[in-house]
């Protein structure tokens, strides 16, 4: 509880924090049907949206300072940042040290060629919570009960779609999943950005 408190002012906005709930039940829920640590998922999902309310300049400044290093595409696109930058909030303002949780939170927004089940309990839940809301979401929540790896398929494609169809670039991390999950794309191969 007390936790909960000292992430509800770090974010400093309800609206935010209520989704942060939101993945932290998910996640804690998903990693007990896939038998990853519930404690880990929940404290990952809690957590893992620190700099999400950051502004493009601050996020850039701030993971300067701590030499992450930046892509074109997260220079072009510094909201990508606050995933990377959030692990690195949670290790010094909240002392986790456990680089499985670490890795959960740093790859909640773009995915990863490699992902453990905690880190895709984490991103299926941050994608498929209950208030997100997206045509597909229900039917991938289901299915998120039932085979994790259909449901990353299935996620990461409907964030494909999304970006394609919007004109954005897919994130280089977010071809490597796709490509370790193998999502099937509609418009032929994924452009990496
Ligand atoms: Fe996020
Ligand atoms: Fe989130």
């Amino acid at each position: 509880m007390e936790l909960a408190r000292r992430v509800r002012a770090e974010i400093g906005q309800e609206h935010r924090y209520a989704h942060c709930v939101r993945v932290a039940r998910c996640a804690e829920l998903l990693a007990r049907r896939y038998g990853a640590d519930p404690k880990k998922a929940r404290l990952a999902g809690l957590l893992h949206d620190l700099a999400r309310l950051y502004s493009p300049q601050r996020l850039l400044a701030e993971c300067e300072t701590r030499r992450i290093p930046i892509n074109d595409l997260e220079r072009a696109e510094p909201m990508l940042l606050h995933a990377r930058l959030g692990a690195e909030l949670a290790r010094e303002r909240f002392g986790v040290e456990d680089p499985a949780v670490l890795s959960a939170i740093a790859k909640h927004t773009c995915g990863d060629g490699e992902m453990s089940p905690l880190d895709c309990v984490v991103y299926l839940a941050d994608g498929l919570e209950p208030g997100r809301n997206f045509p597909e979401r229900e039917a991938l929540w289901g299915l998120a009960q039932r085979d994790l790896t259909a449901a990353m398929r299935g996620t990461l494609s409907s964030m494909i779609g999304y970006l394609q169809q919007s004109g954005l670039t897919v994130a280089p991390q977010t071809v490597a999943a796709a490509r370790h999950f193998g999502v099937v794309c509609v418009r032929g191969d994924i452009e990496a950005g």
